[in-house]
């Protein structure tokens, strides 16, 4: 994993001047163009931390999708393990602990798990640096909640395919899991798409159900920022 120290991070980023998403593109595609598909997650975290950048995806708190969700489900996680993944400030991981589940979060960029314990001093979930292409073996099919929530949309669709494998992996006998995911046409191909974000199409989604993971509840709805854009909420039922 690239660091601060090895790669600076651009001195080009003016967090007043420059919209959020245009500068984490910029910092996304100079790693693209190095084949290191990952290397921004933490240049821009850490350009963050300096007060040089913004994270575009910092909600400060919840995604509405997985609060809707958990006020629905009412999910009771005594005694029951989760796992968040990709989980960047920690704003859904402190949810998921609150609802009494052992919760473990992970993120690939370290900077990003020294925000999100700074930001949560309090906390109850076990946050750790972790790459989902190469998780820890101990976490195969180790937890009965997995919520996963723009992370393998943040990938380059090439490698989609294998991070939407080890999401579902992570999932136990009677376990579930929750995606959202920004939603894209079946239609619309590939090499239209200018990541990230990769949006997952209904065949994206449908991936996750492999072998005894099954689909039990899929909805499509508008994003309440930008009603064209969709967003899917899909949750996964190991038997
Ligand atoms: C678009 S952000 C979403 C963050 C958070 N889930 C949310 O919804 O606010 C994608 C997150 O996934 C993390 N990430 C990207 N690739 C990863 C990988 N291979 N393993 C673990 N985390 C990864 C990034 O560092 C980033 O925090």
């Amino acid at each position: 994993m690239t660091d601060r120290d090895t790669e600076p991070t651009s001195p080009a980023i003016d967090p007043q001047s420059v919209d959020p998403d245009v500068a984490a593109r910029r910092l996304a595609h100079e790693s693209l163009e190095k084949d290191d598909p990952t290397a921004w997650f933490e240049r821009l975290y850490s350009a963050a931390e300096d007060g040089q950048a913004v994270v575009p995806w910092d909600r400060g708190g919840a995604h509405p999708l997985l609060s809707d969700w958990v006020q629905t489900a009412e999910p009771d996680g005594t005694g029951k393990q989760a796992l968040v993944v990709g989980a960047g400030t920690g704003w859904d991981a402190e949810l998921v602990a609150d609802l009494g589940y052992e919760t473990t979060a992970f993120d690939i960029s370290p900077t990003a798990i020294e925000t999100a314990k700074r930001a949560h001093p309090n906390t109850k979930a076990t946050y750790q640096t972790a790459d989902l292409l190469n998780p820890p073996t101990d976490w195969h099919r180790a937890f009965d909640l997995v919520v996963e929530i723009y992370t393998v949309q943040a990938l380059p669709i090439a490698l989609q395919a294998e991070a939407t494998k080890r999401v579902g992996e992570f999932v136990r006998v009677g376990g579930s899991l929750l995606v959202i995911a920004a939603a894209r046409a079946d239609d619309e191909p590939d090499s239209a798409v200018e990541g990230p974000p990769w949006p997952l199409t209904r065949a994206g989604i449908d991936a996750f159900a492999i072998g005894d993971l099954r689909l039990i509840q899929l909805d499509r709805s508008p994003s309440p920022n930008d009603p064209a854009l969709y967003r899917w909420r899909a949750e996964y039922l190991r038997d």
